[in-house]
């Protein structure tokens, strides 16, 4: 039974058991249609969100909007290291265009709320996990980067408003290769029963 479950990708459990990212580079096509990544995106902001302050926005990079995100990256990267090896900017051009689609998520807290920022950004981390699962659900693979590109300030102004930052560029596609798992933790290493402390 416990064998069936975990290969049948229409239970919910087996869909969680199996998630794993693909490497950006490696994906192929197709995308998501508009369809389907709307319904990605809509899943994604199905979360815990204290306050109801959806602190987090989905900025998508079109196909058409690839080589502006080249020339932006290089541009970020020559601002961040002007001594970049052509290798490495060969790196940057290949991360603007690689993989069938692109999400940037922003996290975009409210500042001064009574609703603690940790807490936000803790929302739009659940925001990126479910964006990736629902790709999972749909058929596709995702892959969560941030690398230099998520904290160059001249990337972050051109997706991010004031006071918002970059919380990974979430490419979608097919798996180009077969894809690898890493280890998982043992539960026992991650996991205790609480000991409530002697006195308090
Ligand atoms: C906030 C965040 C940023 C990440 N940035 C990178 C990155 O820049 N490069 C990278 O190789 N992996 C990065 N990762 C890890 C991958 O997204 C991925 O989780 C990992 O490679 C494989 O784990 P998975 O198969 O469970 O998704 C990041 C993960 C998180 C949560």
């Amino acid at each position: 039974m416990h064998n069936r479950m975990l290969n049948d990708l229409t239970s919910p459990l087996s869909l969680l058991e199996t998630r794993r990212s693909g490497r950006p580079r490696d994906m192929v096509g197709p995308g998501p249609t508009t369809e389907q990544l709307d319904r990605i995106l809509t899943i994604a902001s199905r979360i815990p969100d204290h306050g109801k302050l959806s602190p987090w926005r989905f900025v998508i990079v079109g196909d058409e909007q690839r080589e502006d995100l080249a020339l932006l990256l290089r541009c970020a990267l020559q601002a961040e290291d002007p001594c970049a090896t052509a290798a490495h900017h060969e790196k940057a051009d290949q991360f603007a265009r690689q993989a069938a689609a692109l999400v940037v998520l922003v996290c975009a807290p409210a500042q001064g709320h009574k609703i603690p920022v940790w807490e936000q950004e803790l929302s739009c981390g659940a925001a990126g996990m479910n964006l990736l699962m629902a790709a999972h659900a749909l058929g596709f693979v995702g892959g969560w980067i941030t690398g230099w590109q998520a904290y160059s300030p001249m990337v972050r102004d051109a997706f991010c408003e004031a006071g918002e930052r970059i919380a990974g560029f979430f490419f979608i596609g097919h798996p180009g290769v077969e894809l690898t798992d890493r280890p998982r933790p043992q539960l026992d290493a991650i996991s205790r029963r609480w000991t409530p402390p002697k006195q308090f």
